[in-house]
């Protein structure tokens, strides 16, 4: 979430918080921003859309120091300001001359084609957040918004609690013709999803599982499991930090995903205690029932007491080379 007030004020803010992908440009890029104003909203959305491919605005933060600002979930209890907000933002994207025209846009010619979505919680008693969507909707030939994500707890529910199905059936089955509606909370291997839908029946986008082991394929949906057929996607959150491998239908990270990052990171530096939380994530036990993880306790904490980027590199190599994992050759022209 990037503030949108301090994005349309401070470069400082601007450059820290956005950054994106030159390498993979046919990667899209959402920018969510976090606002409560529908000027500040459309005015952070007209300086991103030049570097991303939409825009989202989040109504289900639950911090206190959000919600006291009246950001984030706080936000589910002002669903006309909410719509205002994305009328704002769709129409100053629009006059910007990008592409707001939702399924129309998608393959806009020039790829100038920009989304605006919206993140939310849900309440207590379900009919606010019906009425809370049918707002922001609006016309639904018309729509206001691109599609929606839902994070099936309230602004009060513990992250430990599982997530509302009974409210996710409810929502995807009453907004799931009317716009794509994706789900947000306990996405933590593909195989373990309570619930199952058609798209996940759908080979992954966005990276090869030819060379995975047969023991991390993704066994076929159980009978038992919750049809969602309105359900449009899914995001991740704890156990994607964990295994960046999860869409690829891994069930733990493998060794593979440490080595990508680690690339990454020698070709666009990232602070090196942000680096090293991110590979203590990934080495650590994940979300999935298979609780392996590629470093011990010890392994992680003297990983967590590096001072520099060789340090972590050369450490490593080191573990995988004493259980036998081919070292990974880095050339400048991996570079
Ligand atoms: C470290 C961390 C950072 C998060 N940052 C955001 C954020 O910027 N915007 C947002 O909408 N949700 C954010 N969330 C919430 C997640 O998007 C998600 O709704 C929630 O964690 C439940 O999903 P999960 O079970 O996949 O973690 C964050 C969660 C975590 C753990």
């Amino acid at each position: 979430m990037i503030l949108a007030k301090e994005f349309n004020r401070n470069e400082f803010a601007r450059n820290s918080d956005l950054s994106i992908s030159t390498i993979r440009p046919e990667l899209p890029t959402i920018a969510q921003f976090g606002s409560n104003s529908p000027l500040e909203l459309s005015r952070a959305s007209s300086l991103a859309a030049p570097f991303v491919n939409g825009v989202d605005l989040n109504c289900g933060c639950p911090q206190s120091w959000a919600c006291a600002e009246t950001l984030g979930a706080a936000l589910m209890e002002k669903r006309e300001l909410v719509r205002d907000m994305v009328i704002a933002t769709r129409q100053r994207l629009g006059d910007d001359g990008w592409g707001v025209g939702k399924e129309a846009d998608i393959d806009n010619p020039k790829g100038k084609g920009r989304s605006v979505s919206v993140k939310i919680r849900v309440h207590k008693d379900l009919r606010k957040t019906v009425d809370f969507i049918t707002t922001v909707l609006g016309d639904e030939h018309n729509r206001n918004i691109d599609w929606l994500t839902i994070h099936p707890r309230t602004r009060h529910t513990q992250s430990s609690v599982p997530i509302n199905l009974e409210a996710l059936e409810l929502l995807t089955n009453m907004f799931g013709d009317k716009l794509p509606v994706l789900v947000s909370g306990d996405v933590f291997t593909l195989s373990t999803l309570p619930y199952t839908s058609h798209f996940l029946q759908l080979q992954p986008t966005f990276a090869s599982n030819a060379d995975k082991p047969e023991s991390n394929k993704v066994p076929a949906p159980g009978n038992a499991r919750l049809n969602l057929p309105k359900l449009a996607g899914m995001m991740s959150a704890r156990a994607l930090l964990a295994n960046p491998a999860l869409f690829a239908e891994y069930e733990t990270c493998p060794w593979e995903a440490v080595d990508i990052f680690m690339t990454n990171v020698a070709r666009a530096p990232l602070p090196l205690q942000l680096a090293i939380h991110h590979l203590t994530e990934m080495c650590g036990a994940g979300f999935g029932p298979d609780r392996s993880a590629l470093l011990s306790k010890k392994e992680r904490i003297h990983l967590t007491e590096l001072d520099n980027w060789i340090d972590v590199i050369d450490f490593i190599d080191d573990v995988k080379e004493s259980r036998g994992i081919e070292p990974v050759v880095r050339s400048t022209m991996d570079l």
